[in-house]
């Protein structure tokens, strides 16, 4: 027997498999329709429609779920169902991350455990079972792309391992928002908002993507017994998507594929890692269903902006790339800003330095003609 009636907002991917779901699952649940661009297509007995008022104005509406994405108009049509107190279910990574602080003071109830990591509870710890105690460190694997372009890699180089991801339907024929990081930044941004109770801005996270990645760099990582990785990490002095060196024995390290993982650490319960499918249509609106059951009676939301101080942490940088014949490393370029070098050999150095100053050394450092191949780099984790 139904006694919800819901609006869906885009019927693609994640869309169709809610309502499949839905109709296969959670008959309390009723659409009364679906608001897309292009409403001449079959749609399993759903009214599609391109006028969203014809969905929201229903004032016997309990819920909206969005699965549009973007930015506008979602923001919009979110903001008028938060406005007249209704539930909002999203698997909207950028519109929480970047307007979630807007939104939240809006009233209504606002759910989102899908923006990250997709059928993985996430979110829902966060806001749930862990809602009431300091979270420390919130950290992870959590792009399926890029994590299986990695995975892929010490079999082949990043051309062809993107490649191999654009052919099995992972990655989009753009991949820049995987592949440079920014898929990351927004769900870390989420993730650090919850665990400092307050939003945080997703441009203060210092980014550095995958696209660099290189054969020399995933050797070098084997020979310490390390896997590379696309890490999103919030602790109190860092909020970073960078790539990271895991040691295998690391449980991040076992996460193949597409899988994605996150650790939450805090002193009450020490460290909780969270893993599955980060993607796919059926996973994402699993996750959504759950919040559009939960009664979210211990769901709190931050309410101010985070303020950010610049992020001078401390790190040991993996720097590995070919020298041309006859060419030495560029020790000199990475002494002149401050870097304690450790190892030195062949085409890859250690080094110890600020992470604002290596990010900036590290472009002048791989545009200096000495390489053949040149360098990529990875962190160590610490
Ligand atoms: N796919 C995943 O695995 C996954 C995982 C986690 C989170 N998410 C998130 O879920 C959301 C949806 O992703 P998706 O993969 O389902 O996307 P999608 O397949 O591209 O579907 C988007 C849907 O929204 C509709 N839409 C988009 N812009 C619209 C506009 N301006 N006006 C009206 N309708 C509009 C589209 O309508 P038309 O069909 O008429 O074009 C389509 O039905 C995104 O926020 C994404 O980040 C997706």
């Amino acid at each position: 027997m139904s006694n919800l009636k819901a609006a869906l907002l885009g019927y693609g991917t994640v869309g169709r498999a809610l309502h499949r779901l839905i109709l296969e699952h959670a008959p309390q649940i009723e659409f009364s329709g679906a608001f897309v661009r292009n409403a001449n297509r079959p749609s399993n007995g759903l009214p599609l429609t391109v006028r969203a008022a014809d969905l929201l104005d229903d004032t016997t509406l309990s819920i909206v779920f969005e699965a549009m994405g973007g930015l506008h108009p979602a923001f919009e049509l979110v903001s008028t169902a938060l406005k007249r107190g209704l539930k909002v279910v999203t698997a909207n990574k950028e519109l929480i991350a970047k307007k979630g602080a807007e939104l939240s003071a809006l009233g209504g109830s606002l759910y989102f455990d899908a923006a990250v990591g997709g059928a993985i509870p996430i979110v829902s710890t966060m806001r749930g079972a862990l809602a009431s105690v300091p979270i420390t460190e919130a950290s992870g694997v959590l792009n399926g792309t890029t994590n299986y372009i990695l995975t892929q890699m010490p079999e082949m180089d990043f051309d062809a391992a993107l490649r191999d991801a654009q052919q099995k339907g992972y990655a989009e024929t753009d991949p820049s928002a995987d592949v440079d990081g920014l898929d990351a930044v927004y769900k870390i941004s989420i993730l650090a908002s919850l665990a400092q109770g307050q939003w945080v801005d997703p441009a203060d996270v210092l980014c550095h993507g995958i696209r660099e990645v290189n054969l020399e760099l995933m050797a070098e990582a084997q020979r310490r017994n390390c896997a590379v990785k696309l890490l999103a990490r919030y602790r109190a002095d860092e909020l970073s998507v960078l790539p990271t060196l895991v040691p295998q024995d690391s449980p991040l390290a076992s996460l193949h594929g597409v899988l994605n993982g996150a650790f939450l650490s805090g002193p009450t319960f020490g460290d909780l890692f969270l893993s599955g499918p980060g993607a796919g249509g059926e996973a994402t609106a699993t996750a959504m269903l759950g919040d559009a059951l939960n009664n979210g009676s211990a769901y709190r939301l931050p309410t101010a902006q985070a303020q950010i101080d610049r992020q001078e942490w401390t790190a040991r940088w993996l720097i590995a790339g070919r020298l041309r014949p006859g060419e030495s490393l560029p020790l000199e370029t990475l002494a002149i800003a401050g870097a304690v070098i450790e190892e030195a050999m062949e085409g890859s150095i250690v080094a110890s330095m600020s992470a604002l100053s290596f990010l900036g050394k590290f472009e002048e450092l791989r545009g200096l003609p000495c390489w053949e191949q040149p360098p990529a780099f990875a962190r160590f984790l610490s």
